[in-house]
């Protein structure tokens, strides 16, 4: 497999991660994750957006213009041969003596690599478990950082419970999915944490943002809490790879009738043909 290092593809055995990597020591980067559905970008310009925005708030410099990293990520995907699948984009501050202050002089490090993926399409069909775990995370999971160890112990609950998503719960209030963001439905009313620094702002929830305006929903981005979500009609997650998945089911509880909503379906059939 080839990868793209900063400005140029090489094979993967020929990069090296630095012992005193500021990413491998601190979790000192961003990252990013783009679908790709026949050898076409989802959403890239959003995504890259979003990496920009990430590095400006850890004034992390980004080694390459976005033209230039879009072009190359091209090219990457061409050379993978890959065409449904998804691209891992990472920047780390560099490596330097460790300290915790950023350091004078050093250059970021970029890495991105495809990998092929099946849409997982039978959990978009009846829909998933979650479980639900304490949101233990920073207060600053608006960005798109290496520092994930809050959603893997959520996941590895999860995991560990027979759920296919962790719901993350702070102070009584549902924030997000440990790697998705949520959205419940009652009545006409859809709701979804608003976008500040309690969650990222996923891609895919602004798309989703973007197709209930063709539905006769009615978007509330206001918080809602565990028991709230239990008194839903219809809830689901949101994340590059999974698209739009209905939740069945909270912990033991049943979401609704306990299958996929209308509503979702509608969501799901729009989303769909977004892809052509
Ligand atoms: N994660 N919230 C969290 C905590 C996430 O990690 C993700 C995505 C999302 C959804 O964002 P988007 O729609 O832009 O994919 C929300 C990616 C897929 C990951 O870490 O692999």
């Amino acid at each position: 497999m080839n990868i793209l290092l900063n400005n140029k593809i090489v094979p993967r055995e020929s990069f090296t991660v630095d012992l005193e990597d500021r990413g491998f020591q601190f979790g000192d980067g961003i990252y990013e994750v783009i679908q790709i559905y026949d050898g076409v970008f989802f959403e890239w310009e959003a995504h890259l957006e979003r990496l920009v925005r990430s590095a400006k708030e850890l004034m992390l410099p980004l080694p390459a213009a976005i033209n230039t990293l879009y072009q190359n990520l091209q090219l990457l995907v061409k050379d993978s041969k890959v065409t449904n699948g998804t691209v891992y984009i990472q920047v780390t501050r560099g490596t330097a003596p460790r300290f915790h202050a950023f350091p004078q002089k050093t250059e970021p490090t970029l890495v991105a690599y495809v990998r092929e993926m099946e849409r997982p399409l039978e959990q978009m069909r009846s829909g998933i478990k979650v479980v639900t775990a304490e949101d233990i995370r920073w207060l600053r999971v608006d960005i798109k950082s290496l520092n994930l160890l809050g959603n893997v112990l959520a996941k590895q609950k999860a995991v560990e419970q027979g759920g296919a998503e962790a719901i993350l719960i702070r102070d009584g209030i549902v924030t997000e999915g440990s790697s998705s963001n949520l959205f419940s439905i009652k009545g006409k009313q859809c709701f979804t944490h608003p976008a500040n620094h309690l969650i990222l702002n996923g891609i895919t929830r602004q798309v989703v943002l973007r197709l209930l305006k063709n539905t006769d929903l009615i978007l509330q981005e206001t918080p809602f809490t565990f028991d709230e979500l239990l008194e839903m009609d219809e809830v689901f997650i949101t994340n590059t790879g999974q698209e739009i998945c209905p939740v069945i089911q909270v912990d033991e509880y049943k979401i609704g009738k306990g299958t996929p909503g209308v509503y979702t379906r509608l969501l799901q059939s729009a989303f769909e043909a977004l892809l052509g």
